[in-house]
Order: structure tokens, then sequence, then C-alpha cells
């Protein structure tokens, strides 16, 4: 059934409390849920009460104490219905749930030895009947009770209020959460784990006793975690002014979970891949995502628990607003222009082409079948550029006020974003009615700029234009709020004065509000390179005329590292397009001198900021490549993109081999492996180096397996297993074999091990992917699992896997359709992959069309697939 935004209503009912009695048996649970509810005087004084509640055996329901009898009430797929109910009661229910049957790992489930729940978005419904939305906050009180034996850890959310011990070996533990939430908050965890303990003393004094839970065999893995949330924590306060309110803060680590992790009000629970950590396991990339993710659910606990969403149309109230947080918190951690970058570039591998697909829709949807569905790129990713922009648009110290303005007005509610976007606007008297517009419609913004120096009067003119491209069911669009931070470079790299609007100044902050706009600059008296949307200060498409003399100005001097990254960009970017030409057209391809020469100077000049370097030096993927075509409506052949980049990789690496092994020799890091910025920008500069070097035919394997001898952290095996894999079968198979024999306990380390295979681009890999599928430690019943064997090769290995034959399509579809049965939510996010079909030139498109419709024709199809599938076949 679809839900539209138009069709809100608040809940006719209040929930005054929430007590739930969970008890744990061998193969079942039941559990009473107690709700004290009160009909609301401001609503429908006769609708009838209706509880939300999925594939519940239902045990018994008292109303005021009186057993019900099945004809005075009306149960249904959806849930239950009560026609008569007085003016305040309670109503108890008790119902029998399997979390052991439970795969599609939604509600309460099993998870290797342990039992714990996932709720948002709506999962509580599989718990329990209940007002299962974000309105209905109600304070819970919650008794678990269990084997002592098999379940000596028994949470929920809150604080710990009584222990008993019962007869038969059982126990039982009772939590108070005191904060009102709506139910896909709640936890519930029970298991044997271990615990790593600490402590955080708060700005305002008091102490919060933090508690990482894990299967005892990782307890030692989690002082990376430990100390990321501290610092979360420290951030936060000095940031925002933001403490910690409970007495507790709880994280489960898990290997069975759908997604990276959930903000559970005091109870978060986990990915284990954003938890567990040692050098000898895990990558710089690991350490990074772990102390992002922590901060992610730990910064939830205000901009999303505290203050919660009103329906989930405003998912992106909580959650673009965290990822904000989030990245402003890694920015201050780690590289700030690092992280801008590979934001950036996610930004456009991921949201860009969801914007202009099938799936497409605003930052705050308008209509949806499957909630799990937008949980996208689109409401996190677009939703933190708009709060960048505000950010942008405001100043830092109005943002801020406004912050707390937000939090002044709906501290304890459930609100929407446009009361965030009033809250900013009050805060710091700007205007923001007309930048709302990036909140309901979809599409990126296509931003065309023209330049005109009249020499004479040293005046110069950039011309304006903004395009935004038609989505399914958007149409028409009106002209957005679009910040553009600019600044000017002479040819010889000086950042220049100009007059703008009589005020002088080296960087302008231009608002185009219209659909075209001129901005006129004085006191141009020599041609000047613009650099322009600096920082990427807004989400939109620069189609901006610079040619490679100007580019190459900015590659070398732009004061702003992003743009620096970015003249790069477009620098390969237009280069790969004249050879997509030149292969067309049958015509021999060359890359020009002075391209080669501008990513010489780069390299050269490494060691002055070797992070930015590494950035710069790392060339499109193939599947960027596919996107970057798209955009330009040309239908995308993978063997030609795949032919095209490789000649442009050689003809770039051949110059600078005598460089990139220098580069080698100097990034190699001494002592013991630490994660911080230092390292880990010589790693990824040094294995940047391996890649390139890996190139050659007669060298290239040597220098790979030369650093996978002497690799003795995580990140360098890593990079040179990956390599490795690339290569000739006997010569990556021993490594391999090593590696499996070594980590075959690990769970998270083998998911590499599976990764790394996936992702080969040696003709077979189809064929091996097939075969892993076999492998005892693969399981389809495990997200992790899926995601690094089948989702690396069909999303993160294009060349092999859009197989001129669709043999990778007809298998992701099998893949597909199996998951629909086991877990529709991991499934829905596989057959996305196929959401980009029509951009592909035949047979591409049809083979990925035909998969398409033969997962379609599958009967009872799971609405996270179906919604998809119907969309892009729309
Ligand atoms: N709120 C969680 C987070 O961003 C993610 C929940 C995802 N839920 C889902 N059904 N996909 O931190
Ligand atoms: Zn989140």
């Amino acid at each position: 059934e679809m839900h539209y935004l138009k069709d809100y209503r608040p809940f006719d009912f209040e929930l005054k409390s929430t007590g739930l009695d969970v008890s744990i048996h061998g193969t079942f649970v039941d559990v009473t849920a107690r709700l004290v509810m009160e009909r609301r005087q401001d609503g429908d004084v006769q609708a009838p009460l209706f509880l939300h509640g999925e594939d519940l055996e239902i045990l018994g329901i008292w109303l005021d104490g009186r057993l019900l009898a099945p004809r005075e009430f009306l149960q249904d797929g959806q849930g239950v219905t009560f026609f008569d109910v007085p003016v305040s009661f309670e109503l108890v229910t008790k119902v029998r749930i399997f979390p052991d049957t439970n795969t599609a790992l939604e509600g309460l489930y099993r998870a290797g030895s342990m039992l714990c729940t996932q709720c948002e978005a709506e999962g509580f419904r599989k718990i329990t009947f209940y007002p299962d939305r974000p309105d209905v906050m109600a304070p819970f009180h919650v008794r678990i009770e269990a084997d002592r034996s098999l379940f000596p850890v028994l949470l929920s959310n809150g604080n710990p209020v009584k222990n008993e011990t019962l007869p038969g070996n059982r126990h039982a533990v009772c939590w108070e959460d005191p904060f009102p939430k709506p139910s896909y908050l709640f936890a519930l965890v029970a298991g044997d784990l271990a615990c790593q303990k600490d402590f955080f003393r708060t700005a305002d004094g008091r102490d919060v006793q933090l508690a990482i839970y894990t299967e005892h065999e990782n307890a030692n893995q989690c002082e990376h975690a430990m100390v990321s949330l501290k610092k979360a924590m420290t951030w936060d306060e000095d940031v925002f002014g933001l403490s910690y309110d409970l007495d507790m803060y709880m994280i489960v680590a898990t290997n069975d979970f759908n997604m990276g992790a959930m903000e559970n009000k005091g109870l978060n629970i986990f990915n284990s891949k954003y938890v567990l950590a040692r050098p000898e396991t895990a990558t710089d990339g690991d350490f990074e995502g772990i102390e992002s993710v922590i901060a992610h659910e730990y910064f939830h606990n205000w901009t999303g628990n505290r203050v919660t969403v009103k329906n989930w149309f405003q998912l992106s109230l909580k959650e673009g607003l965290t990822v904000f947080r989030d990245q402003q918190f890694t920015a201050d951690m780690q590289s700030a222009s690092v992280k801008r970058i590979q934001d950036v570039r996610s930004l456009r591998a991921r949201q860009f082409p969801e914007d202009a697909g099938p799936m497409a829709h605003s930052v705050r949807p308008e209509a949806y079948l499957e909630m799990n569905n937008f949980y996208t790129a689109t409401v996190y990713d677009k939703g933190a550029e708009l709060i960048r922009m505000i950010h942008t648009l405001t100043g830092p110290e109005n943002f801020r006020s406004g912050m707390d303005l937000y939090f002044a007005r709906h501290d304890g509610k459930a609100v929407t974003c446009e009361d965030f976007v009033a809250a900013m606007e009050d805060a710091s008297g700007a205007d923001l009615s007309l930048f709302r517009l990036w909140y309901a419609q979809a599409g990126t913004p296509v931003l065309h700029v023209t330049t005109d120096w009249d020499e004479g009067k040293g005046r110069l003119t950039l011309h304006l234009r903004q395009d935004i491209p038609d989505t399914p069911g958007q149409k028409n669009k009106k002209p957005m709020v679009i910040p553009i931070r600019t600044a000017f470079f002479s040819r010889s790299g000086e950042q220049v004065l100009l007059d703008y609007r009589g005020k002088k100044d080296k960087e302008f902050l231009l608002v185009l509000r219209s659909k075209e706009e001129s901005f006129v600059f004085d006191g141009v008296s020599l041609p000047v390179v613009p650099s322009l949307l600096r920082g990427f200060s807004a989400p939109v498409r620069l189609r901006i005329p610079l040619n490679t003399e100007e580019l190459a100005v900015l590659l070398a001097w732009d004061s702003d590292p992003f743009n620096r990254w970015e003249a790069g960009r477009m620098l390969v970017e237009r280069t790969f397009r004249q050879l997509v030409e030149d292969h067309r057209a049958g015509r021999s391809m060359v890359v020009p001198e002075d391209v080669i020469a501008a990513f010489q100077a780069v390299l050269e000049n490494a060691d002055q900021d070797p992070a930015l370097a590494a950035e710069i030096l790392n060339m499109p993927s193939e599947g960027e490549l596919y996107h970057l075509l798209a955009a330009e409506k040309i239908a995308v052949n993978p063997l030609m993109v795949h032919e095209v980049r490789e000649f442009f990789l050689d003809a770039l690496a051949r110059p600078l081999k005598t460089l990139w092994e220098r580069t080698w020799y100097a990034c190699r890091t001494q002592g013991a492996y630490v994660f911080r910025a230092a390292d880990v920008s010589k790693r990824r500069l040094k294995n940047l180096s391996l890649f390139w070097l890996s190139r050659f035919p007669d060298t290239g394997f040597g220098w790979v397996e030369r650093a996978a001898e002497e690799a003795s952290c995580m990140t360098d095996r890593m990079a040179a297993l990956q390599l490795a894999a690339h290569f000739h079968e006997e010569g990556s198979r021993r490594m391999l074999l090593d590696f499996e024999r070594e980590f075959a306990q690990d769970a998270l380390v083998m998911d590499k091990w599976f990764q790394v295979q996936a992702l080969s681009r040696r003709e077979n890999t189809l064929a091996r992917v097939e075969e892993l599928m076999g492998h005892p430690l693969f399981s389809m019943k495990n997200p992790n699992k899926v995601r690094a064997l089948i989702g690396a090769f069909a999303s993160g290995n294009p060349f092999r896997f859009h197989r001129k034959d669709g043999a990778g399509y007809a298998f992701l579809a099998e893949r597909v359709l199996e998951l629909d049965g086991l877990n529709p939510q991991v499934g829905s996010r596989m057959v996305s992959i196929l959401n980009a079909w029509k951009t592909f030139e035949e047979p591409w498109r049809s083979e990925m069309k035909k998969a398409l419709m033969h997962i379609r024709k599958k009967e009872g199809l799971s609405s996270d697939i179906r919604e998809v599938v119907d969309r892009a076949l729309a």
C-alpha cells in the first residue's frame, strides 16, 4: 500500500506509557505489551483504534483487565483494529514471535548466539501490536526474562532498575527509559556477551558509563571504537554545546545486520564492521569508518532522538542533519579537504545517478511503498548538502544559533524539515523561503557558466544559468537557490583581489536565485581563471568551459584544496571525453602532453600534501565514467569505457614510472601501525604508487609480491592482495590461500577475502564468485557476506559484471530472487544496481531489462523489491 505525505494525520490517541514484558524461551519469545492510552479530544472521537502488527501469534488481548473474545477485534496482515474503546484505557496484548526463523533481520531476530532487534523504520510491529509511527512517543518500561546461562546479558534502553533471580536457572532484568521515544528507537539485546567498560565525564560534571558489548572472542577489538565514542562526545559538547543525557551509553556489535548501525536510545546496535578493529585485521578505511559511524549514531541522540521525525517523509530531518554533523566531525579529526573530496566523490557516484534514475525522489519524499527503500543517498547525503548550504548561507555563528533555537523549540517532540528550516531562518534573519524548494524538488541542477571579459573596462561578467531536469512525477521545476563560493586566480596562480558591488575581496559568495543572472566584477586588468563552487558549495553539476591551461592553473595553485582536486577531475573528464570521441570515430587516441605534465607536477610536489596528492592522482573508476557519459546522454558501452580508460591510464603511467617508484619508497612508514592522519595519507599515497607500478607488464607483479611480503598492517596487505587478485591465477592463489588459513576464524576479515576476489578483473570472475557461494563461510543469510561477494561484484566490478552476454545480470537476478525470500531489504539494495539500465547501449540495455522482467515475474514479490523493479521498468 502506498503512503503519501499529503495523507498524513496525527494519531487519534495519546500513548501515556509502554510496558513490555519479553520472555525468551527455546524457540520462541512471548511479548506482553501494556499500553496506557487516552483518546485525544482534538482528534476524531469516533475513530477506531488501529495498532500495527505483523507475523504475530496472538495469545490473548485484555482491555482494562477483561479478556477480549476474538470477535471483539479484527486482525489482518497489517495489524489489529478495535472498534469500541473507552476514552481512557489500558490495553494488554500477549503475542508469540519466532526470532530463530526471522531471516529478514527486522524486528527481533537471532544473530549467532544472541538475540537483537532492528526497529527502524517499521520493525517494531513485528515484535508487538503498537502504534508503530514516529510521532507516537512514550516512556518505556521493559522487563526481559531468559535462561541465565544462555543469556546472562539482558539489555534494553535507558537505565537498569531491577534484577530478579527466578526458578529453573532463569533471571530477569528491568529497564526504564525516562525519555519518551517512538517505537523505532526501541532496542533489546540478549546474549552471552563480553563487555568493555569506560566512562565519560560530561561538561557539566556527570559521569556516563560507556559499555561496548561483543562476542567474547572480539572483546579485545573495541579500543578504537571506545576512543572514537569519547571523541564524538567531546566534540558535540565543544561545537554544539550538546551533552549526553542518560547515565549509560551502550553499543552492541553484531555480525548480522542489514545496515551500518542504529541509534536506539542509549543502546546502539552496530554492524560489527563499524566497531571491531585492530591493526592486524582492519584497514585505515575501516578505522575511519568506525570513527565516523560511532560519531553518527552518537550525534543522533540529539538530532534524531531528543528531536525526532513526525513521519517518515521527514527522514532527512534527522539523517541529513546527522550526516552533516558527522562530516564536520571527521573533517575536524582527520583531513578536512580529503573528507570533503571523498564525500563529494561518493555523492556523485551514488546520489547523482539516483537523482537521474527511476527511483529519483526529493530529499523529503512525497510517497513510498516500502519505507526501507528510502534510506537513500538522496535522503542522507543530498540531505546533508542541504544543511551545508544553510550553513554557508547563514554563516557558522548563525547556524549555531539556529541549532540552539531548534532544540529550544522542539526538544522532546516529533517535527518536520520545515520546522528545522524555520528555526534557522528565525535565528539568522536569512530569508530561506525560496531555499525550501531543495526539499521538494528532485533532480540535480545543472549550472552553466560563461564568462565575458571587457579588457578595456577591466570588467569581468559571469553569466550563470540553471537547468533542473525533469524527474519521475516532477516536471518544469522552479529555479533553486544556489550558493556559489567564488574566487579568481591570475595565470601565474595568485588569488586576485576584485571589486564586486563596490566591495573588494578575494572570495565572494554569489547566490543564484533565478533561472539566469549575471554577476559583474571590476578591477580585472589581467586575464583571470575563475574558481567556482569552491568546497562544492552546492550539489549541482557545474558546466564551465575552462581550457587545459586554465585547469592546470587551478590544479596547481587554487587555495581551496577541493577545487584543486576538482580541476584535476575536470581535466581527466575532458580528456576521457575526447578519447571517447576519437575511439568512436575510429581515430587514434592521444593523451595531450600538457595533461600529463599537469599530473606529473602534482606527483612531483606530492610531499607538500600527500593526502591531497593521493586524491588527485586517484583516477575515476569505470563506474564513475559510466555516470559521466550517462549525464551527457551518451549510452554506456562497458567494453569501450574499459578500453579507453586503460589506454588513458597507460598513457599517464609510462612517463611517471620513476616518479612512482620514488614515491613508493618515500612513503614507507617505519615502526608500529598507528591510525593517525599523517600515516594514513602516506599509506594511501604509497598504495596508490603500487597501483600505478602494478600496471607495467614486465615488472608489475614483482612490485605487488614485494609489497605483499613487506606489508605489516592490514591496509598494506589488502592493497597488495587486491592488486594480486587481478593477475593470473597462479600469482594470487598462494596469497589468497595463506590469507584464508590465517583468518578463517575472523568473519570480518573473511569478508575482505571474498570481496577481493569479487573485485578481480580476471576474466573468470563471475565463475569464481559462483564457486565462492559454495564456500563454507559464505552465507546468503548474512548481509555482510552478500555485500562482500555479490554486492562487490555487481557494483564494484562493472567491467566483469556488465558482460555482453548478460550472464552477470542473470546471476544477479537469481540472487535477488533468493534474497526476496530471505531478506528483502538486502535484496532491494542488490536489485537497485540494475536501475541504470536505460543508460546503457545495446545489448547491455536489453539484457539488464530482461533480468528486471524476470524478477518481476515472481509471484508474491516483497514490497521492497517490487517497488524498485516496478519503478525501474515504468
Ligand atoms: N538510522 C540508522 C542510521 O542512519 C539507519 C537505519 C536504517 N534503516 C533501514 N531500514 N534501512 O544511523
Ligand atoms: Zn543516521
